[in-house]
C-alpha cells in the first residue's frame, strides 16, 4: 500500500451523492477510499474508477452508527498507513415521521450517523491535514439546515447542527490552507427519499436534483474554499425565502413541503414501516 500519497475518504460512498462525490474526485486523480456499509456497491464503483481513472481506491466497509466500527476504520487507516487529506462526511439519512411516532432507534442511528460520527471522523483525521497546510472537509448538510422539520424534526436539527459546526469550523481554520465547506443540496434524485419514506411528500413531487449536479456544486465551493452552497437556483431562492419569512412560519411551511399522509395518523410512519 502507498503510504506517502494522501487519500480523500467519503462516507456514504455506495450509492446517491456519495458515489456521485467519488466520481468527482477520481475525474480529478484523487485516490480514494470508500466508506458505507454496502461492500459490492463499493466494491463495483472502485472496479469501475480504478478502471476508468488508474487511481488507487481503497473500500472499508463500516456502519457508522456503531461507535466501535468508526473506531476500528480509524485503527484501520493507520495501521494501512492511508493518510487523509480531504474528508467527505456524506453519509446520513432521515428517520422522518412525526417525532413521537418514529422509532426512537432509528432516531438515535440517525443522529450516530449523522452527527457522531461526522465529528469523530472530523476530529480524529483533521490534525493532519492542518500541520500538512491543505485539504479539508466536507460535509453534507441542507436546505433543511436552515429551518426547522415538523415530520422531520430530528434530522432537519441534525443538518442545522452541520451547517452551524461546518461554517464554525470555516471560521477557525482560516489562514491554515485548510477549508471545511457544508454542502447543501435540496431533494435530490437517490436512495434517500425512499429510505425515509418522504418519496410522496410535495418536497419529493417537485424538481429533484441529479446527484452529479450536488456532487459538482459540492467540489466547486470547496476548491473556491467557500464556507457553504446551497445546490440550484430554486433551493438559493427558498433559503433566501424562508430567511425573510417570520420563523414560525417558515416551520409551518417546512412542515407542509413533507407532510406525508400517512405521517397524519397516529402510529402511521410505524405502521407504514413495519415498525412496533
Ligand atoms: N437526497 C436528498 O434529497 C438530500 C437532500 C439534502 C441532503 N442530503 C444528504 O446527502 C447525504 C447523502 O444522501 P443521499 O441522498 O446520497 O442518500 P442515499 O442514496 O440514501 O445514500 C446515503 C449513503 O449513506 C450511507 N449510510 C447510511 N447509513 C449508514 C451507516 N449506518 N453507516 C455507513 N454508511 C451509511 C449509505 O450507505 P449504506 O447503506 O451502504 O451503509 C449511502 O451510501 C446525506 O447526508 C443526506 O442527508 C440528501
Amino acid at each position: 500500500m502507498n503510504t506517502k500519497m494522501d487519500f480523500t475518504l467519503i462516507t456514504g460512498a455506495s450509492g446517491g451523492i456519495g458515489a456521485a462525490l467519488a466520481r468527482e474526485f477520481a475525474s480529478r486523480q484523487h485516490p480514494l477510499i470508500l466508506v458505507a456499509r454496502r461492500q459490492a456497491e463499493m466494491e463495483d464503483l472502485a472496479a469501475e474508477l480504478r478502471q476508468s481513472h488508474g487511481i488507487e481506491v481503497v473500500v472499508m466497509p463500516c456502519d457508522l452508527s456503531q461507535p466501535r466500527q468508526v473506531d476500528n476504520l480509524l485503527a484501520g487507516l493507520s495501521r494501512q498507513g492511508l493518510a487523509v487529506d480531504i474528508l467527505v462526511n456524506n453519509a446520513g439519512f432521515s428517520a422522518a415521521g412525526e417525532y413521537l411516532h418514529t422509532k426512537a432507534q432509528w432516531q438515535e442511528e440517525m443522529l450516530a450517523v449523522n452527527l457522531a460520527a461526522l465529528n469523530r471522523l472530523t476530529r480524529a483525521l483533521l490534525p493532519h491535514m492542518v500541520r500538512r497546510g491543505r485539504g479539508g472537509v466536507i460535509n453534507l448538510a441542507s436546505t433543511g439546515s436552515f429551518v426547522a422539520g415538523p415530520n422531520n424534526a430530528l434530522y432537519c436539527a441534525s443538518k442545522a447542527f452541520v451547517l452551524s459546526f461546518t461554517e464554525a469550523l470555516h471560521h477557525e481554520l482560516k489562514g491554515s490552507g485548510v477549508t471545511a465547506s457544508a454542502l447543501c443540496p435540496g431533494a435530490t434524485d437517490t436512495g434517500f427519499a425512499a429510505r425515509a419514506g418522504l418519496q410522496d411528500t410535495p418536497i419529493f413531487r417537485g424538481p429533484l436534483l441529479t446527484s452529479q449536479q450536488v456532487a459538482r456544486a459540492g467540489l466547486r465551493a470547496f476548491l473556491g474554499k467557500k464556507s457553504k452552497v446551497v445546490v440550484g437556483l430554486g433551493n438559493r431562492l427558498l433559503v433566501l425565502l424562508l430567511r425573510l419569512t417570520p420563523r414560525q412560519m417558515a416551520t409551518a411551511i417546512s412542515g407542509r413541503l413533507t407532510r406525508h399522509e400517512v405521517f397524519r395518523n397516529q402510529g402511521s410512519i410505524m405502521r407504514h414501516r413495519g415498525g412496533v
